[in-house]
């Protein structure tokens, strides 16, 4: 009996000090929103300092009035900054009280954790596990599934992309599939494992995903930005970019998704290397978006759908990003995106925004998404996943699954459409 209550004693004061209440005040993410220009010019400011991290926009160029702001702010300053907040009568309210418990909660979740009940698919992964995943994956379906080393990162981590090819019919066309170009996306390597799961297990099961892949090969990338994806693991959370170092300064890393040749470094991304939009000294700098690039120019002739996926805020994004102008195929790509976004609120209830990223969004030039819808993949899609604030980039794991079954559904529609196409 003793020894229940020594146990039960210590079980607790682990918890304690795991959720970190013993110690100091967790971060919080706050969801702030400005009503004058004047409260703008204060948020822009507030967002740079403090170490606070800006989640949403990207950006402080981006922060305008009456737009929701979604800010995390560390423990140690957070008094300070919602003082400030409170002084100028800023509105503001706690969107997550506990981040860094949250953070610390996602991280144990990895496999070998037998606390974590859940499978494999439905938990977070270390970049080592992803590794580990890509390596078996190939080995335990050698007829199926290739990986192929399409480059390396800044840090010499090697790109590999697995390629399913479920049937040996020849000339079959292609889609690309490319996950975790922002680091802190962790829903987004999390789909493409999934995907890749889904489709190997489902082949001849599910009709639909039968008929795509009898029909089509699938190249996935699961970890675009390795060297970024290792760093919120170890460093820091909430790292966007890659992880290369800089000439003349002490900031590090290029935002990949501003380093593609489409309308490169205009508005809606940055020269400065400390922003989070850094678009690099010149268009394909970084080895990762090179890497991506080279593999795309020399297979354009095969892969007719290009998909980057992100997260967060349930969009469907289709070009341009870089241009106020429209697609050519506008309405067609409109078209595809409008009914997959019917059909995931038809199945799963879940709004999902759609339309060019320049409508939708903001400017936001130098993507993949343009750079590949201008190489000639005329099926170009940025998909942002879930959710739509409530953790943001810290989607709990028991909303992994929901999430990609989402996304799943969104690429199923996607692709039959293509199909179609003579
Ligand atoms: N949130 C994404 C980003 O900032 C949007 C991507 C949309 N496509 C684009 N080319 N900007 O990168
Ligand atoms: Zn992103």
């Amino acid at each position: 009996m003793t020894t229940l209550w020594v146990l039960f004693i210590f079980l607790n004061f682990d918890l304690l000090l795991q959720t970190g209440q013993c110690t100091k005040t967790s971060g919080q993410v706050l969801s702030i929103t400005p009503n004058t220009q004047e409260q703008v010019e204060i948020l822009k400011n507030v967002s740079t300092q403090y170490q606070t991290g800006l989640w949403q926009p990207v950006s402080p160029h981006n922060i305008k009035e009456l737009t929701k702001v979604h800010l995390y702010v560390p423990g140690n300053s957070s008094e300070t900054v919602r003082n400030l907040l409170q002084r100028h009568n800023i509105t503001h309210e706690v969107m997550l009280p506990n981040a860094d418990e949250i953070i610390k909660m996602q991280m144990r979740n990895d496999s070998g954790d037998p606390r974590s009940g859940s499978t494999f698919y439905y938990r977070y992964h270390t970049l080592e596990d992803i590794y580990d995943w890509i390596n078996r994956t190939a080995h335990d379906y050698p007829d199926k599934v290739k990986a192929i080393l399409v480059g390396s990162s800044y840090e010499k981590r090697p790109l590999y992309a697995l390629k399913l090819s479920l049937n040996n019919r020849p000339n079959k066309k292609a889609m690309w599939i490319d996950c975790g170009i922002h680091a802190r996306e962790w829903i987004s390597p999390a789909f493409c494992l999934f995907f890749v799961h889904y489709s190997l297990s489902f082949y001849n099961i599910n009709a639909e995903m039968t008929q795509i892949l009898d029909n089509m090969d699938f190249y996935v990338l699961p970890v675009m930005n390795p060297d970024g994806y290792k760093y919120t693991w170890t460093k820091n959370r909430m790292w966007r970019k890659n992880r290369s170092p800089q000439k003349g300064t002490s900031c590090i890393g290029v935002d990949l998704n501003r380093n593609f040749d489409a309308n490169w470094c205009t508005t809606g991304a940055s020269p400065d290397p400390c922003t989070e939009i850094y678009c690099g000294p010149f268009p394909e700098s970084e080895p990762e978006s090179q890497a991506v690039a080279n593999f795309l120019r020399s297979h354009k002739e095969s892969i007719q759908i290009y998909l980057s996926i992100h997260s967060y805020s349930q969009m469907l994004i289709i070009p341009y990003s870089c241009t106020e102008d429209e697609a050519e195929n506008h309405s067609e790509l409109y078209e595809m995106v409008k009914t997959a976004a019917d059909n995931i609120k038809r199945y799963y209830k879940n709004i999902y925004t759609y339309g060019a990223g320049a409508q939708i969004i903001y400017l936001a030039p130098g993507g993949s998404d343009d750079w590949a819808y201008n190489l000639g993949i005329k099926y170009s899609f940025t998909f942002e996943l879930q959710d739509r604030g409530k953790y943001g980039f810290l989607l709990p794991p028991s909303d992994i699954q929901g999430a990609c079954n989402e996304a799943l559904l969104a690429v199923k529609t996607i692709a039959l459409k293509v199909m179609e196409k003579p």
